[in-house]
């Protein structure tokens, strides 16, 4: 499963990027507000120079020609970049459109199978099932991943899955066990994922034995 960071912040990216598993990094206009440039392009490009691989950056426009108008000017920053379209009737044309212009598209916003059925028809590159609003609102999220699967291996759709809107490590588990292709992945939960108190005690241990030993590594 590939694991892009979640995030619009240069700082943030590198940081996690650093650990050698981060395969991707997708952002969305919330995540722009969070951070202080107002460079849209130039932050999208220095994330893609960082991370080496797929980026997804978001339209904001809800008709179809501003989509599409807009997903031509956000592909062109850099080869790397997919681009990310709402989920609405003018989404799914633009990402019709897209597809069969040769721009790769994240169809976002996704939150039941039959959308991600239509996206899949539609030929978005890649599309999401956010987990943690689901769950947030009620519902399984991880419930919608599985079905989303299913659904996409019934019909070998090319189109890849997105756990999106993880929140803690068993989001990232069962996405993983259910053969989910992506999960966006905010930094501090990265982080999370490398850490068990039992690795904390073991090593701790293994350390005071060491000083006690008078052994070297040289
Ligand atoms: C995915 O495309 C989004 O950027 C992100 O995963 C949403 O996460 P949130 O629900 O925590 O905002």
């Amino acid at each position: 499963m590939e694991i892009w960071v979640d995030s619009a912040d240069i700082g943030e990216v590198k940081r996690v990027h650093e650990l050698g598993i981060v395969d991707g990094a997708t952002t969305n206009p919330s995540l722009f507000a969070k951070q202080k440039s107002k460079d849209f392009k130039g932050v999208v490009k220095q994330i893609a120079d960082i991370v080496n691989g797929p980026v997804s950056a978001e339209v904001v426009a809800t008709d179809f020609e501003g989509m599409v108008r807009q997903a031509e000017i956000v592909s062109k920053i850099h080869k790397n970049v997919v681009v990310k379209i709402p989920c609405i009737p003018d989404g799914l044309k633009a990402v019709k459109y897209c597809s069969d212009n040769g721009i790769k598209t994240n169809y976002t916003l996704t939150f039941s199978a039959n959308q991600i059925l239509l996206a899949a028809k539609a030929g978005a590159t890649y599309t999401n099932v956010f987990i943690g609003r689901l769950d947030d609102a009620g519902h399984s999220g991880m419930e919608v991943v599985r079905e989303a699967m299913q659904i996409l291996n019934n019909y070998k759709f090319e189109t890849k899955l997105i756990a999106a809107s993880t929140r803690h490590p068993l989001h990232i588990k069962e996405a993983a066990l259910l053969g989910c292709h992506v999960a966006t992945v905010p930094p501090a939960l990265i982080e999370k994922l490398i850490k068990h108190p039992l690795t904390d005690a073991g090593l701790k241990q293994f350390l005071a034995d060491w000083e006690k030993c008078g052994c070297k590594i040289e």
